[in-house]
């Protein structure tokens, strides 16, 4: 589904940053992958190539057959809005938009009717299972409720696959591991699920880890056991009742 053919990202400046180095790299429909690697390495870099947020400065990138390398941005737009899913570190929701607001609004920009997007936002937020919070905006919210609304707008769109770069970096470890729980169902479901990630912990989630240093990939390996992510939060939350602590609000 993902095809980088010797893709490279230059950032031109007075002294040019080289953040991707021909990278060779296919995504299988279906896969998930995490992304590791030291700060600086490129992982934000290639995340932002692959869902289309921005153009390989050499090589090719095939998506589902399609040269996104030579796409312009009009086109390079309503690519990303009909196959990617994105979700980021620090959720990026509007604030005075309400959880359900937000999650319409990549729907919104499809052009589709108001009904099916309210029926569709409905649908989403039942799923992951956020409701009863449909009319609270951000600010009134957890962290993890947060990113869990942030997870709703990237699949309102039904995304053939979901970029997710740190989703878990900012939320402590319960709400983390539930964020993990959401990600394993999708990945069960068909969606392809890719994510960035400086923790093992998370990584050893996903069933194949690359890891970039200074733009190139210098490993990439299959996980013949990733973890469970629903035993890991039961384990979770044995461990919190165990030693008298909540473990976070857990919603
Ligand atoms: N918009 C930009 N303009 C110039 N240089 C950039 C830009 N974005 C990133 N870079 C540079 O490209 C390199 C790779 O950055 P990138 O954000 O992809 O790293 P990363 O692996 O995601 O790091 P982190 O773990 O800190 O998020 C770095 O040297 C960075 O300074
Ligand atoms: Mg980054």
């Amino acid at each position: 589904m993902i095809d980088l053919n010797r893709v490279s990202r230059t950032y031109s400046g007075a002294r040019p940053v080289h953040a991707l180095r021909d990278v060779d790299l296919s995504i299988g429909a279906g896969e998930y992958v995490a992304i590791m690697g030291p700060s600086g390495s490129g992982k934000s870099t290639l995340m932002n190539v692959m869902g289309c947020l921005d153009r390989p400065t050499a090589g090719r990138y095939l998506l589902q057959g399609q040269e996104v390398s030579a796409m312009r941005p009009p086109q390079l737009a309503d690519v990303r809005n009909r196959m990617v899913g994105f979700v980021f570190q620090t959720f990026n929701l509007l604030p005075r938009h309400t959880a359900a607001q937000n999650v319409e609004l990549p729907l919104v920009y499809r052009g589709m009717p108001g009904a099916e997007r309210r029926r569709r936002v409905r649908e989403v937020l039942e799923r992951i299972g956020l409701t009863e919070w449909s009319t609270h905006r951000p600010s009134q919210l957890s962290g993890g409720q947060q990113q869990r609304v942030a997870i709703a707008r990237a699949l309102v769109g039904r995304p053939s696959f979901l970029l997710a770069d740190e989703p878990t970096g900012n939320l402590d470890s319960r709400s983390g591991q539930e964020v993990m729980v959401l990600f394993e169902e999708l990945n069960r479901d068909g969606t392809a699920v890719v994510l960035v990630t400086h923790d093992e912990r998370i990584a050893a989630h996903a069933s194949r880890t690359i890891r970039l240093f200074d733009g190139r990939i210098v490993s990439d390996q299959p996980n013949p056991s990733p973890l469970d992510a629903r035993e890991q939060l039961a384990r979770f939350t044995e461990q919190a009742a165990a030693s008298g602590s909540g473990g976070g609000d857990g919603s």
